[in-house]
């Protein structure tokens, strides 16, 4: 099934210019580029964003990454959008990451792990609402 997910690449990666590299990795997997835009978070978008994470060791400083300089967001569109695009960026956990994904080349940190995407089909369009209503459903 076509589906779309919603790519973020972080402020650590556009501050250390990864933006093309990651953006030529997606490609060449066969995603679509659907929408692209910078877009700056604000504490208040972080907040929602991620509020599933609010009260956790690593809230605050997730916040102050994503509103600490520009990210770049993207909706990507193939098929079997959602699993695919998680399985190009790789694991959070280090140790479960493989080789060759895109937090493999760019992560920094458990936190700062250069990329974000989707979980799931609800997510997905949860995410687009927030970050592009335009294109929410
Ligand atoms: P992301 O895909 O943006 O979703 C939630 C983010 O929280 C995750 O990437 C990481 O940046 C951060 N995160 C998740 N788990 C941890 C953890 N155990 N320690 C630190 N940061 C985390």
């Amino acid at each position: 099934m076509i589906e779309q997910s919603l790519l973020i690449i972080k402020p650590n990666a556009v501050v250390h210019h990864h933006i093309g590299h990651i953006i030529a990795m997606v490609e060449q997997a066969g995603f679509n580029l659907k929408y692209i835009n910078i877009i700056r978070f604000t504490p208040e978008l972080a907040s929602v964003f991620y509020e599933m994470h609010k009260g956790k060791s690593f809230y605050d400083r997730l916040v102050n990454l994503m509103c600490s300089a520009p990210c770049v967001g993207i909706i990507v569109e193939k098929e079997n959008a959602i699993e695919d695009l998680r399985g190009l960026i790789g694991d959070v956990n280090p140790e479960k990451r493989k080789v060759g994904t895109i937090r493999d080349f760019f992560a920094e940190g458990i936190t700062e792990n250069a990329v974000h995407a989707s979980d799931s089909k609800e997510s997905a369009e949860r995410e687009i609402n927030i970050i592009f209503p335009q294109f929410g459903t």
